[in-house]
């Protein structure tokens, strides 16, 4: 495994650990599909993402290594999770290129304005609300990219699983 991604794992495994050890309460689940959607990232020469849900840093750190000069705004309301995440930043030499938006998505997303070139939400399943939001703060031919949003869009097949999906919706510019 060559460093950075040996990096990325470690922190994939302390994800685990705190959320074992910070309670039941903890949401902190890791992304297995980080480096997927940092592969996109790299192939759309993204310099901008925006994440919403930062845990303790796992896909922000995948993210922010998708091309040399990506830079990642993390948005994350649990102060634990915020503090644990500038840590792994800075540990990674990452901190000058992620910034942790500490606070609600939902208080936060209006306030943003500089569309995105990859949007990734990973912070529950209450978020129908912000798809508005998130649409408006994805650039052109950019990518959002959602959990668990599976079963809450009208012309959702239900025969189809209802938690963990990932749904790529691209925004075209034409
Ligand atoms: C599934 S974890 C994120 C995992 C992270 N992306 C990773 O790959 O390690 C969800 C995170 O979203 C945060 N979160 C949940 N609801 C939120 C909200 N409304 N606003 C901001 N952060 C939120 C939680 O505190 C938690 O840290």
């Amino acid at each position: 495994m060559n460093p950075a991604n040996q990096m990325h794992h470690d922190l994939y495994e302390r994800s685990f650990r705190h959320q074992a050890e910070h309670g039941e309460e903890c949401t902190v689940f890791p992304s297995p599909q980080a480096p997927l959607w940092a592969t996109i990232a790299s192939a759309m020469s993204v310099t901008r993402v925006l994440e919403i849900g930062c845990g303790i840093g796992y896909q922000a750190a995948c993210l922010a290594s998708a091309t040399p000069e990506c830079v990642v705004e993390t948005i994350e309301n649990d102060p634990v999770h915020a503090d644990l995440a500038q840590e792994e930043f800075e540990r990674l030499g990452l901190s000058g290129r992620i910034t942790i938006l500490r606070g609600d998505a939902e208080s936060l997303l209006p306030n943003l304005d500089v569309p995105y070139g990859l949007v990734v939400v990973d912070a529950g399943i209450d978020y129908d609300e912000w798809l508005p939001e998130l649409t408006r703060l994805t650039r052109p031919g950019g990518v959002l990219i959602t959990s668990n949003l599976a079963g809450k869009l009208p012309d959702w097949d239900p025969r189809l699983p209802t938690e963990a999906m990932m749904i790529v919706r691209a925004q075209f510019s034409y």
